[in-house]
């Protein structure tokens, strides 16, 4: 009957969801034992060392991790650890949602056996200092694979900083008796992973990061080409805007200007723009290195839309990627000086946006008022919102779009009053984040979470899980955490971080769009990518940026 075929579908029972998590996830050589089962690999240190530019001053921070690790990459060696029995693991979320979470704890479930339990954390770091643990059982686990966001668990954004925040993990880890913690998370969260390694190293608890976020910026080179979710919300989005770009030539008369999800780091752009191909896209990196202020910007886009109208072309699409506001020199400063002033106030919370625009713009000078008063009122409010815990601007709340439209529409009118200019804005993100993972992620996720678990067997401490060549079955790295890290000014104050991977100008997919974007801004050459698959010959593709950055002979992986 109809409608008890119907009824069944409820609760995450859809079709869709009930074939999916059927889907088989392919596994890294590495992981299959002589008798063709999954199994834990242990690790090796590598000749390779990790350094940056401050490694002497970090490696003083953290002398416990640094002695153990002496940043030395460890990669996968043959042959399959011995049973270790009777470790309790803890896995979190941390930050935004990024397809292929729940695979992570498949993976772990998978290498961890029977022997050994794992527990969830609800709610990110804020559900470690609270002690709110639940056992992950291999029926939840079936339940939730190859299934998109972070649900199972939760996340949050708390930057576990003050020693009564460490002192509270520690009691968490005492009272649930763990002998790990697994931190999924982006850059910041990886840091806190750091530190959690360090000041929990005596309490003999092993602390993994795993690398995740939709923005594609934890990167470290040919180690880890990129985080987990990215392929996933660069696919959805393509999808989304392969569609508006088919719909304009057929109702001829919008220009699309479309913000993408990705926070500072213009990845997220870069590869929706390879695979779709708009009439433009900016690029925030390039931007700031031509030191193009926003005149300039809306000048170049202006003169695209004029081109293309005398081509009787009055349509396009503008891909604009979200955190391009701070990346123009004139308002990076502003910014700067905006977060400094509301980093050094406790009380914002309190007050009304009126209240809260008096006290701060009072403090900004002359230049930098001028300027923030020169924006809209729909921008200017937006600058002020509360920033994150980790001092991050919500840059997905600000409508850059909406900033680009208006002055380039009044540009247009300057250069040409007979052009027509008929605009939508619209930005995609949330819309990427938890879509079920593109097999791609589904297979990366999954084996990140053995390679965790590994490590967690294995013994080890402060390091990431890493897969890396895609392209040839998949290798398994364990990356020394303290290996990536930097001093940087953040937020008014010296800071630990993990340098944000940002778009490179002289990289080979910069390069390749580089060559291209003028054809595209002439005439439409776009295409339509279509929803990602997860069965047959399209299923077993990488990002494009990948390919391209890391030499791939191909758009297939192996793993
Ligand atoms: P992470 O860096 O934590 O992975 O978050 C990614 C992201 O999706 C950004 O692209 C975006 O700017 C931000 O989260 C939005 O955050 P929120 O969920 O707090 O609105």
């Amino acid at each position: 009957m109809l409608s008890s075929e119907l009824r069944k579908m409820e609760k995450g029972n859809s079709l869709f969801e009930l074939h999916v998590r059927k889907l088989s996830v392919p596994v890294c050589k590495s992981f299959v034992n002589k008798k063709g089962q999954v199994a834990p690999v242990t690790f090796a240190p590598e000749s390779k060392k990790l350094t940056t530019r401050d490694s002497k001053e970090v490696a003083a921070k953290f002398p416990k991790v640094a002695a153990l690790c002496q940043n030395k990459l460890m990669s996968a060696r043959p042959g399959h650890s011995k049973a270790v029995q009777g470790k309790r693991v803890a896995v979190l979320f941390s930050g935004g949602p990024a397809a292929g979470g729940h695979n992570v704890i498949a993976g772990l479930r998978k290498v961890l056996g029977k022997g050994n339990q794992l527990f969830g954390v609800k709610a990110g770091p804020k559900g470690l200092l609270e002690g709110n643990l639940f056992e992950i059982t291999e029926e939840a686990v079936q339940r939730i694979t190859n299934t998109g966001g972070f649900d199972f668990l939760g996340s949050d954004r708390t930057k576990i900083k003050t020693s009564e925040q460490f002192e509270a993990v520690k009691k968490t880890c005492r009272d649930n008796r763990l002998d790990a913690i697994i931190i999924v998370g982006g850059d910041d969260s990886n840091t806190n992973a750091v530190f959690l390694a360090e000041y929990l190293f005596d309490e003999g608890v092993q602390v993994i990061g795993v690398p995740k976020t939709i923005d594609g910026d934890l990167q470290a080179g040919k180690l880890l080409p990129i985080s987990f979710g990215f392929d996933t919300a660069t696919k959805i989005y393509a999808e989304m805007v392969g569609n508006i770009l088919q719909d304009t030539p057929s109702s001829r008369k919008y220009w699309h200007f479309i913000k993408l999800m990705g926070r500072a780091a213009s990845h997220v752009a870069l590869e929706v723009s390879l695979q779709t191909r708009p009439a433009m896209t900016l690029i925030s990196e390039e931007v700031a290195e031509k030191k193009s202020s926003l005149r300039e910007i809306v000048d170049e886009i202006a003169q695209v839309v004029v081109m293309r109208a005398q081509k009787k072309i009055n349509h396009g699409v503008v891909v604009v990627p979200e955190g391009l506001i701070e990346f123009i020199p004139e308002m990076t400063g502003m910014i700067v000086a905006l977060n400094d002033v509301m980093g050094s106030r406790q009380d914002l919370g309190t007050l009304s946006l009126a209240q809260r625009r008096e006290l701060i713009t009072a403090k900004l000078d002359a230049a930098n008022l001028a300027l923030y008063n020169s924006l809209p009122g729909f921008i200017q409010d937006m600058l002020l919102l509360d920033r994150d815990s980790h001092g991050n601007l919500p840059v997905s709340q600000i409508p850059t779009e909406r900033l680009l439209i208006e002055m380039v529409a009044r540009r247009v009118k300057e250069l040409d009053p007979k052009v027509k200019f008929s605009t939508n804005n619209h930005f995609f993100g949330y819309e990427g984040r938890c879509g079920a993972p593109s097999l791609f992620d589904a297979a990366f996720t999954y084996n990140l979470g053995l390679t965790a678990g590994s490590l967690v067997l294995d013994g080890r401490t402060g390091y990431m899980a890493a897969v890396t060549d895609f392209h040839r079955g998949g290798r398994v790295l364990a990356i020394p955490l303290m290996g990536l890290l930097n001093i940087e000014r953040r937020h008014g104050k010296e800071e630990i971080v993990i340098e944000k991977a940002l778009v490179r100008t002289n990289s080979p997919a910069f390069r390749f769009f580089a060559g291209r974007r003028r054809a595209w801004a002439e005439a439409d050459c776009f295409t339509s990518p279509g929803p990602r698959q997860f069965w047959g010959p399209t299923s077993k593709q990488v990002p494009i940026l990948v390919a391209l950055n890391q030499g791939y002979p191909d758009l297939k992986f192996t793993i």
